[in-house]
């Protein structure tokens, strides 16, 4: 794109998710872009045009820049040097007291120190508690580097897995914690294609909600404050899914339906509407990993976050009621073949990380179920922890999934699995029975089409069970199958 005039060097530690997606978009609004990772396997393979995850625009991005303005290292030394701002956006995984683990954090912030040869702005990217960042600065001092020639920022990333290139380059805002004007400003003149607008007049930029006259405000904050807006703001959203979790448990107590109550509460635009959907509970690298750190952040400062006990507390016990429901429809598991339709933690994504579908596929197996699952991007991921057995098997369309099941599970929400042809399915289960844990079906539509279903607060079933339950439910078809 034409932004030459603001083109930066920028290194960026960690081809994770956020490392290659933030590399990729700073490439795409105009910056020179060098990506480390010490892993060779990876860069080898980066390099030679390799994408390691799922992700919509990422394939096009790295096509366009990689040899170009876009290159892939294990030389953190000579990126440093040749950058002006360093981003480090390793891993910080959760540790056993499930405080987040800076050890990554603090191997690259000591490997940057020992390359600085003139002023760098080093950035965090990566989630981290509160105080991070004077840690990182602390690290950096020790290494003899003179205060005048470093600044540590906090630049929060809020990307979701999935649409990570579209949020990254049509942010809502662009949160900019910084100790010092000269850190602030070669950050602004880096996020400027953005906050300018003038990306999106760039023929062939990639499209989303920003426009020219609508870019994504700049905050700038300070480094702790940057550093809390990313913690509280994944706690928050988290809170909000156990909320409605919650909610959705009451509308199918009394009878109500849970969508309905969350378009009521979303229209007040004081709560808003997004983060209102009832599941089986949220998952990913993130939410659980970051709700445990920032609760651990609170008990640090001697503050009573109890709340967020009770986040995760209801994030569990969703799944457990999830399974309940599967059990109310099915009565015994042992021998009973279950069609899974969706094993990442949420559908758009090849990750299975903290995901309620590996959680409940595990339970089905060690009730002594036969699964047949379908994910259209998770299944390869998913046979390295729950490899392919006599009872655990991958399929690669949702109908042999279904085929000949005593039920239909729909544990994540890909768009292909809310268009299913029902008449097809209808034939294709042995038992019509869906068990919905992400609400993609209107109940209505479902009763018509003669399937019982069951879905996340909402009211009744639409085809009434057994007494006893499913189990005696009379065959549907004639042909003795089943
Ligand atoms: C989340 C945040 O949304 C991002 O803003 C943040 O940058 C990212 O974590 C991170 O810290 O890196 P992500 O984990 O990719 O992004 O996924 P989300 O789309 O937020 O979904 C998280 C989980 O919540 C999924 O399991 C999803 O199915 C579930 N969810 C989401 C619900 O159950 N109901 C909803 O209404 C929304």
């Amino acid at each position: 794109m034409d932004a030459k005039r603001n083109s930066a060097t920028i290194a960026v530690v960690g081809s994770g998710y956020v490392g290659l997606v933030a590399s990729a978009c700073f490439a795409e609004i105009g910056h020179r872009v060098v990506c480390v990772d010490n892993d060779e396997a990876k860069v080898r393979m980066l390099q030679e045009g390799g994408v390691p995850i799922h992700e919509e625009h990422l394939p096009e991005l790295l096509a366009r820049y990689r040899g170009k303005t876009l290159e892939f290292t294990t030389d953190l030394r000579a990126a440093t040097q040749s950058a002006q701002a360093v981003f480090i956006a390793v891993g910080t995984p959760q540790s056993e007291t499930g405080s987040a683990d800076l050890s990554y954090v603090d191997a690259v912030a000591s490997e940057i120190a020992r390359s600085i040869d003139s002023y760098k702005v080093i950035v965090e990217k990566s989630t981290v508690p509160v105080y991070t960042n004077e840690w990182i600065r602390r690290v950096v001092e020790r290494n003899g580097v003179p205060k005048d020639l470093f600044d540590v920022t906090s630049n929060p990333e809020f990307l979701r897995e999935g649409t990570a290139v579209v949020d990254f380059l049509h942010a809502d805002r662009i949160v900019l914690g910084a100790p010092s004007d000269r850190s602030a400003e070669i950050l602004r003149n880096i996020y400027e294609p953005l906050t300018s607008g003038s990306y999106y007049n760039v023929p062939g930029s990639v499209p989303g909600p920003r426009t020219a006259l609508d870019p994504p405000p700049v905050l700038q904050t300070s480094t702790k404050a940057a550093e809390i807006i990313k913690h509280a703001s994944n706690a928050f959203l988290a809170a909000k899914i156990s909320f409605i979790n919650v909610v959705a448990n009451i509308c199918e107590a009394a009878g109500a339906d849970v969508e309905e109550v969350a378009r009521g509460i979303g229209m007040d635009s004081r709560i808003g509407p997004k983060f209102l959907r009832a599941g089986v509970g949220y998952g990913g690298s993130c939410f659980p990993k970051d709700v445990a750190a920032f609760r651990h952040v609170a008990e640090q400062v001697g503050v009573d976050f109890a709340m967020l006990h009770e986040v995760e507390k209801i994030n569990e016990e969703q799944k457990q009621r999830f399974f309940q429901k599967i059990r109310s429809a099915l009565w015994t598991f042992r021998g009973k073949k279950i069609g899974v339709l969706g094993l990442a933690f949420k559908g758009g994504t090849d990750d299975i990380r903290e995901s309620p579908a590996v959680d409940i596929v595990k339970k089905l197996l060690t009730e002594g179920s036969n699964v047949y699952a379908y994910d259209p991007a998770a299944a390869k991921r998913c046979q390295e922890i729950i490899p392919e057995s006599a009872r655990m098997h991958y399929v690669d369309d949702p109908y042999v999934a279904a085929q000949d099941a005593d039920a239909l599970l729909i544990l994540n929400d890909w768009q292909e699995f809310a268009e299913l042809d029902l008449a097809k399915l209808h034939y294709t289960l042995r038992y019509p029975i869906v068990i919905d844990g992400r609400n993609l079906y209107d109940a209505a539509t479902m009763s018509k089409a003669g399937f019982t279903y069951l879905s996340m607060g909402r009211p009744g079933l639409a085809q009434p069970l057994d007494p006893v339950g499913a189990f005696f439910l009379p065959r549907r078809r004639e042909n003795g199958k089943g």
